[in-house]
């Protein structure tokens, strides 16, 4: 591999901001949740996080952090519930606009023309066009420097049978070309997935 010369940075060498850029520009692709949720006085609302992942696995709890407070999180900690809707390239746009800053009494779904899906056992709607739908209910919320980390409980996987393969009724899976989803990088930049690759783990041989 040719050499490199690196340059070094401490946090302390950057502007305020620089720390979050570099960690959104190299931790990437990010996986965007696109959180419902619904207000105490009923407003829906939908924004994308895409500080986003998988917190544990038994119990299924996912994880969005909310960098400050938002209509977001101010919904999940008065009604204890979300959604998290994942986006396929075909709702770029959408995904894009509902990150815009409307105000809390505006819904998102209105305002943007999302179509709702009522969900099974959560009182937020799901985005009806959403391949996949994980109904949450909050298990936590962990507040760390200027952010909250919210990690919601999966009630429901509501999955588009278009994207699944169920050879194992048990185990359904979805299948991730199929699911098409979209992804951060850092700035205003986006991507798809690319090349998917399929190999097993190997078991270690003394
Ligand atoms: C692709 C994308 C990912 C985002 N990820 C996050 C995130 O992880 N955390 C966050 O607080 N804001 C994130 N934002 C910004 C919020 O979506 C934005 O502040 C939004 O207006 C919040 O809406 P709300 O006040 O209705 O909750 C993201 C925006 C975009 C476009």
């Amino acid at each position: 591999m040719a050499s490199m010369t690196r340059r070094e940075f401490q946090p302390s060498d950057l502007d305020p901001k620089g720390p979050y850029h570099l960690m959104t520009a190299t931790v990437i692709p990010r996986p965007i949740a696109w959180v419902s949720s619904r207000a105490a006085d009923g407003v829906d609302n939908l924004a994308p996080h895409s500080f986003f992942t998988v917190a544990s696995a038994s119990p299924p709890i996912v994880q969005f952090t909310s960098v400050g407070r938002k209509d977001t999180l101010n919904n999940i900690e008065a009604t204890g519930e979300f959604v998290v809707n994942f986006c396929s390239e075909d709702m770029f746009d959408l995904v894009n606009d509902s990150a815009t800053d409307y105000p809390e009494h505006l819904s998102e779904f209105d305002e943007l023309g999302v179509e709702r899906e009522p969900s099974r056992f959560v009182a937020p709607p799901r985005v009806a066009g959403s391949p996949v739908a994980l109904e949450c209910t909050l298990n936590r919320t962990i507040p760390i420097g200027d952010c909250t980390v919210v990690w919601g409980e999966v009630v429901c996987f509501a999955i588009d049978e278009r994207v699944l393969d169920l050879t194992n009724e048990r185990r359904p899976h979805p299948r991730a070309a199929d699911l098409a989803p979209l992804a951060r990088l850092g700035k205003n930049e986006w991507s798809t997935l690319g090349r998917i690759l399929d190999e097993p783990r190997k078991k270690y041989r003394a």
